[in-house]
């Protein structure tokens, strides 16, 4: 069997971290475009993602600013307080979750965790190509409803914000604090136990 080294991969494993700690759900989106081909590349990434029985329950509409209908009603899907910075970015997203199993009609305890990890591709492959995505869970449901028509066994999980982030310099003034903010994790001992709950020797 084949030995696999650092060369037979596009990126290293060091690189991959640096991208994947790179990544920040910033506030300050630029007015650059997100093409059409980017899009492509962003949800390809997504649709890779494992699933439960690879149901792939994840569904998503997806407006570009550019086509102002479309865009505006997606806005409105969005509540107020996300909308005061959501609205500069040059892509919005909903997101859907299928609550049933398309194979037996029965409930899919794990359509949100799959979801989940698709917005985690979507998230990688946005951070490799230089662009950033915010996630929201603060939108208005009955707003979407209205608007798209959902059909019962879809699950309205987010909102999702993408485009390119200004420089610090740029940021307008009431963003300035918000998105100079040091990022905080908790420790992989809080987190990761390797004997009782709560025990880590990491
Ligand atoms: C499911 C989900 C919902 C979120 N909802 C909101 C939201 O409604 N408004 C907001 O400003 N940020 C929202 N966020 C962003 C988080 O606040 C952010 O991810 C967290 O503070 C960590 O910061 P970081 O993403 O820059 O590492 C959400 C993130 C996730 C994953």
């Amino acid at each position: 069997m084949k030995n696999h080294t650092i060369e037979d991969k596009n990126i290293s494993a060091q690189e991959q971290l640096e991208l994947l700690k790179k990544r920040r759900s910033t506030v300050a989106f630029s007015d650059q475009e997100v093409t059409k081909n980017q899009l492509e590349e962003i949800f390809e990434a997504t649709r890779w993602a494992a699933s439960c029985f690879n149901e792939q329950p994840w569904r998503f509409i997806v407006a570009k600013k550019s086509h102002h209908e479309l865009f505006n009603k997606v806005l409105s899907g969005i509540n107020e307080n996300n909308q005061t910075w959501a609205k500069n970015a040059p892509v919005l997203m909903l997101t859907f979750a299928k609550k049933t199993f398309e194979k037996n009609d029965k409930p899919n305890m794990h359509h949100m965790h799959d979801l989940g990890l698709a917005v985690g591709n979507m998230s990688a492959q946005a951070t490799a190509m230089g662009l950033y995505l915010h996630q929201m869970a603060g939108i208005v449901r009955d707003n979407i409803q209205r608007d798209f028509d959902i059909p019962d066994d879809y699950e309205i999980v987010s909102g999702i914000a993408l485009g390119y982030k200004l420089e610090i310099k740029d940021v307008p003034e009431e963003l300035q604090a918000r998105e100079s903010k040091e990022r905080a994790r908790k420790a992989i001992s809080e987190i990761v136990f390797d004997g009782n709950w709560g025990e880590s020797s990491f």
